[in-house]
């Protein structure tokens, strides 16, 4: 963990922060009990599983087993690394992190993606100083002048305008002493193709700088200002840029998505600056790319429906039918609005105003209506249109894994077409079969891939779900966790000797040696471990509430020790071969004369005991 952070600030930052709070940002929760549950944001669901307990000041879901206090959520919910998370909590919570240079090797320390993301936010300054005061940066202002933003909106979206020079950016970043092979990584310069050296990527173009959920600026979009090709140009996708898992302005959007339940989504940078500027500020923009299941995940954290705003009916139709399955999975209203030829959101915000957008979203179609329309436009309702028709919307219907809402659209479908429901029906089902054997092929391609990598993470996860073996270590953990007043007699017994799962064992161990007695002990526990399987287990056996009486405890700890001779033989068989690898012969016979004596291993089997070693 590169953790250049004094302890003690680590100490104030998580006295100060509130898990609750910080998750409500992300997730819907509702009090449940002691706890708080909402909707997972790391895994597709609509039932809530999705639990933060604020006593305990951690979360967990039962769903996907994810787990940890406020440092890990954040790291997991916005990829933030360890001193990121904290930082982002210090200055929310207002704690002082001193600043200032860092020394060489604190800059080793820094993780890459912070280095990365600090090198954006200086491009960012540089560019926005450009268009601010910069030599051309006029011409750059006229343009966005032209285009009807205000210098309220430029600061607020820290618009910029990269120069045409060459080496703009390069010298000012250079001028920092900023790595050169940073810079590139940040996707900010281009290599020459004679390997001569390196250019900037973007030269005589308006910038958007491109931030995350965490107001980390993490890439760029940039325009030209004529008719020259391409017209826009986006940063390659980085360690910290991926655009399917950002949506632009959703940073600045989210408050008013939350207040309104709604958020638009549109295709332009342009489109969401124009709407925002006219009070439509719950609006975002996919970055040249396809709605993805992660950009549903980002917004259903705050909102209730999405009204997709598209200027072509081809592309209005092709978003359509590829997200109508991924906004029923996560619950979320989906509604398409296609906007009158000629125009695209920025253009008809511009013409006709706030009031006409709005009345035009209120009137929009849902996903699938919208697609049943469309289609009966393109077909006509003879009978070949008919099957047209349903030829065209079988597959939307079968990615709905809903069942009761796949029923309900087959049987508008059917309404319409005047066809039998279960002809319909009959004609998704075709198709769902042909879907999901294109998914197993894929899934078991994946698998092959993950076997042969010989991938640490299923085998740990197998080894999770060993069942009655480590049950009743988890039972021993999760009241240690829970029934403080235990330790004692764990720490006398020493049970946790006896435990097969090196993992939980692990957990035991912490912690005895750090009773979780005082408030908050579970998620500073949290702290002191590095692996995330760990961090999810301990969270996973802290969060449940049990009722813990002091001889269940003694029942459980006796069980595990000894009153079991399956065990107890797996236990001899483990210490034998200990003893052996450490070379000593003479405990390791102590043992198997014990092992002998202890279980009702027959001669045989004792045969093959001993050839084994
Ligand atoms: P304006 O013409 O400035 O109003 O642009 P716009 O915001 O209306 O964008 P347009 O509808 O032309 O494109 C929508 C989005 O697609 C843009 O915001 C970009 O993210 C992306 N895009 C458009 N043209 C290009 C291009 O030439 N290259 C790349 N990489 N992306 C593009
Ligand atoms: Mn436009």
């Amino acid at each position: 963990m590169a953790n250049f952070i004094p302890e003690d600030k680590i100490e104030e930052i998580k006295n100060a922060a509130d898990i609750v709070e910080v998750v409500s940002e992300y997730v819907l929760l509702k009090k449940a009990g002691r706890n708080y549950s909402g909707l997972c944001p790391f895994h597709s669901e609509k039932t809530p599983s999705f639990t933060v307990s604020s006593e305990k000041q951690i979360f967990h879901c039962f769903g996907c087993n994810t787990g940890g206090n406020v440092f890990s959520f954040l790291m997991k919910q916005d990829g933030l690394s360890f001193p990121e998370s904290a930082r982002f909590l210090a200055g929310r919570y207002g704690v002082d992190l001193p600043v200032g240079e860092m020394s060489a090797k604190m800059r080793q320390q820094v993780s890459e993606r912070e280095q990365l993301i600090k090198i954006n936010h200086q491009a960012m300054d540089f560019f926005h100083g450009n268009l601010l005061s910069g030599r051309h940066g006029e011409k750059a202002l006229a343009y966005l002048e032209r285009r009807g933003i205000s210098r309220t909106v430029v600061d607020t979206f820290k618009l910029g305008f990269a120069p045409r020079a060459w080496d703009g950016l390069f010298n000012s970043l250079g001028r920092k002493h900023v790595p050169v092979g940073m810079i590139e990584k940040a996707g900010l310069l281009v290599a020459r193709k004679d390997n001569s050296g390196f250019y900037d990527r973007f030269r005589d173009r308006i910038i958007f700088p491109i931030l995350n959920m965490s107001m980390q600026t993490v890439g760029f979009g940039g325009r030209v200002m004529d008719d020259s090709l391409p017209k826009y140009l986006n940063s390659p996708e980085t360690p910290v840029y991926n655009k399917r898992r950002l949506l632009y302005g959703l940073h600045a959007a989210k408050k008013k998505c939350r207040k309104e339940g709604t958020i638009y989504v549109v295709e332009g940078y342009f489109d969401q600056i124009s709407l925002y500027q006219r009070g439509i500020e719950n609006a975002a923009a996919t970055l040249g790319t396809a709605l993805s299941s992660e950009h549903i995940h980002l917004m259903k954290g705050f909102v209730k429906r999405a009204v997709l705003i598209f200027d072509s009916d081809e592309a209005g139709i092709k978003a359509s039918e590829r997200s109508v399955g991924m906004f029923v999975r996560e619950g979320i209203e989906a509604r398409v609005v296609m906007l009158p030829k000629g125009h695209d959101p920025d253009s008809y915000v511009s013409e006709f105003g706030a009031e006409a957008f709005y009345k035009m979203a209120e009137n929009a179609l849902e996903v699938m209506s919208f697609l049943m329309k469309t289609a009966e436009k393109k077909h006509g309702l003879s009978v070949n249109g008919k099957l047209g028709i349903l030829a065209d919307l079988r597959r939307a219907l079968a990615s709905i894994e809903d069942m009761s809402a796949r029923q309900l659209y087959i049987k508008e479908l059917s309404e319409l077409l005047g066809i039998d429901e279960r002809t319909v029906l009959e004609k998704v089902r075709e198709t769902k079969a042909t879907l999901e054997k294109e998914n197993q092929i894929s899934a078991r391609r994946n698998e092959r891939l993950q076997l042969a990598a010989g991938s640490e993470r299923s085998r740990k996860a197998k080894s999770l779900n060993k069942g009655v073996e480590n049950r009743l270590e988890r039972q021993v953990v999760a009241m240690m966790l829970q029934y403080p007043e235990i330790l004692p007699e764990v720490d006398a017994s020493c049970v946790l000797d006896h435990f097969l799962d090196s993992t939980l064992q692990f957990i035991g161990k912490l912690v005895l040696s750090h009773p979780p007695g005082t408030k908050e002990g579970v998620s500073n526990l949290m702290s002191m471990v590095d692996d995330t399987e760990k961090r999810n287990i301990l969270a996973s056996l802290s969060i449940k509430e049990e009722m813990w009486n002091i001889r269940d405890c003694r029942k459980i700890i006796s069980k595990l020790i000894g009153h079991s001779p399956k065990r107890q033989e797996i236990f001899l068989k483990e210490q034998i071969r200990a003893a052996e690898r450490d070379n000593n012969q003479d405990l390791a016979l102590k043992l198997l004369d014990e092992l002998q004596k202890s279980t009702v291993l027959n001669r045989k089997q004792m045969r093959e005991v001993l050839r084994e070693h």
